[in-house]
């Protein structure tokens, strides 16, 4: 991640009649990932992180330091907001554990299919052979957003669920 990646925006999208512009995440934007994590509801985070985190400095500081991980983020160009976030973290096996939460009042616009589509060519193209994530089994959202590029449910843990997206 580096400055001049954070200021190229990839695709520009209108949802829920906002302007949002969608790029990779980039240093200077660790004060406004932590208010976007900070503003999400409690059902969202617990949806993205299964638990409850209050205090996002120390999630987005190890983030930013990764080296072998995707981090793109949406932003609501005239607020200059965070609006949504997905990445991939790669491992040492080749694949990359991936996230993503959308700000509830942008969620089921579009966005996190347009965000997942950038992660998953940004994801060949760093040559990871496997996205993979866990998410809670009632989580009808996410996984209708993972079917979309081909998920399968990889283990069923009961209350969760590991989902395998082959790229
Ligand atoms: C999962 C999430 C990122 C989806 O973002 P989004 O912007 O709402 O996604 P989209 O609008 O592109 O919707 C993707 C698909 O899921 C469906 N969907 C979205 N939210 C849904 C919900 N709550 N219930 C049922 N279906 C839902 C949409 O209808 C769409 O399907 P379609 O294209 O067949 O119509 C968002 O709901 C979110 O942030 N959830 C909380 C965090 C989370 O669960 N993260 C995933 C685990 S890491």
């Amino acid at each position: 991640m580096t400055l001049e990646e954070c200021k190229k925006t990839f695709k520009k999208v209108v949802i829920r009649g906002r302007p949002i512009g969608i790029r990779l995440a980039c240093k200077n934007d660790r004060e406004k990932l932590i208010r976007f994590y900070e503003s999400l509801s409690v059902e969202t985070i617990y949806n993205r992180f299964m638990g409850v985190i209050r205090y996002f400095d120390p999630y987005v500081d190890s983030l930013l330091r990764k080296s072998k991980a995707i981090v793109i983020v949406a932003e609501d160009e005239e607020k200059d907001e965070i609006v949504g976030v997905a990445e991939a973290v790669g491992d040492e096996r080749g694949a990359a554990e991936s996230g993503i939460a959308v700000l509830e009042r942008y969620q089921r616009g579009g966005l996190g299919t347009a965000m997942a589509k950038i992660l998953v060519e940004k994801s060949k193209k760093l040559g990871f052979k496997t996205l993979y994530g866990y998410i809670l089994s009632h989580n009808m959202g996410a996984y209708k957003l993972a079917k979309k590029f081909g998920a399968r449910i990889k283990r069923d843990y009961g209350e969760m669920i590991r989902i395998e997206i082959p790229l």
